[in-house]
């Protein structure tokens, strides 16, 4: 059976600790962090496990999640790699979305194999996290051996391991920021601009809710191309400019563009020649 010893008990480290205690095919060797009375917390949270200060010896085990915030994780591999006598081998790694193994790399010099697990979930709140993360993504990168181990714990712990490219972090982040975020953002702009036009506010959802909905459904059904529809993909030039005569606002008008040609070339050999050539003017 697996050991595995958590640096930073706040929401993920907590949650995965508890999913890792309640697998059955890991147990929790020590929880680390800077403050006793938390990590005690912690431990009857997940229901086994050491409480240790950060800073304290560590006990050898076979995997090692740092799950300090991401702006931390260099920090903190440096000073265990200075500090704390852990055993060449072992897996160390930490789960954010954007930076890679790299940031392990004093740990990668001390011998351990070093690697990062994301998982593409909301731990918001650990008790419901925990319950709800069955079958959750969880993108691994790294060292080939590391994630092997990783990929064995994310099946352990109810997740979908999958592989990123080398130097995939980035993109793939930023994937999960348009998907997530800029939906959110996309559902503004539109509550903005329907506003405008005298939308009464009680119905500026229910309108743009069930196309949004629709639309997101389609898309992901279909696939994106074959779910476009509306005035830039029929190549509709004359409505694309009265749509861009009512905003006044040019952050609005920019975001409008922008997305206007991003839509073009999702449209693709929809579009003739002409229709293009009318698009791109008004859309730059
Ligand atoms: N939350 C999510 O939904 C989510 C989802 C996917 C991935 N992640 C990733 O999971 C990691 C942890 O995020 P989180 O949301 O769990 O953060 P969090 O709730 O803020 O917890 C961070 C923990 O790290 C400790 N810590 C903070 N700074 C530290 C430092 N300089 N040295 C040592 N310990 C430090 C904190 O301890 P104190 O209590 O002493 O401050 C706390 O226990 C990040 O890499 C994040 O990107 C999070």
């Amino acid at each position: 059976m697996r050991t595995l010893t958590v640096i930073g008990l706040g929401r993920l480290g907590r949650s995965v600790a508890r999913l890792a205690a309640q697998s059955g095919g890991c147990r929790i060797a020590q929880l680390a962090g800077r403050s006793l009375p938390a990590l005690e917390e912690a431990r009857a949270f997940v229901g086994e496990g050491e409480p240790v200060a950060l800073g304290g010896a560590l006990r050898p085990a076979d995997l090692y999640l740092l799950a300090v915030p991401d702006g931390a994780i260099a920090e903190c591999a440096q000073r265990l790699a200075d500090h704390v006598d852990l055993p060449a081998g072992a897996v160390a790694f930490h789960a954010s979305g954007v930076g890679d193994a790299g940031l392990l790399a004093p740990l990668a010099r001390r011998g351990l194999r070093v690697a990062s697990l994301h998982p593409a979930y909301s731990f918001a709140d650990p008790a419901r996290a925990a319950a709800g993360f069955a079958g959750t993504l969880c993108a691994l990168e790294g060292e080939a051996e590391a994630c092997e181990t990783l990929s064995a714990f994310a099946v352990d712990i109810g997740g979908r391991p999958f592989r990123l490219a080398e130097g995939g972090k980035p993109a793939y982040h930023a994937a999960l920021s348009v998907a997530s975020n800029y939906l959110v953002t996309l559902a503004a702009m539109a509550e903005r601009l329907a506003a405008e036009g005298g939308v009464p506010e009680a119905l500026l959802r229910p309108l743009l809710g069930n196309l949004m909905r629709q639309s997101l459904d389609n898309a992901l059904a279909l696939g994106p191309r074959a779910a476009l529809t509306g005035p830039v993909s029929r190549g509709d030039a004359g409505t694309v400019a009265r749509h861009l005569q009512a905003m006044r606002d040019p952050g609005l008008i920019e975001a409008y563009r922008a997305m206007g040609r991003q839509t073009m070339a999702l449209a693709g050999e929809r579009l003739d020649a002409e229709a293009r050539r009318r698009l791109a003017a008004l859309l730059g």
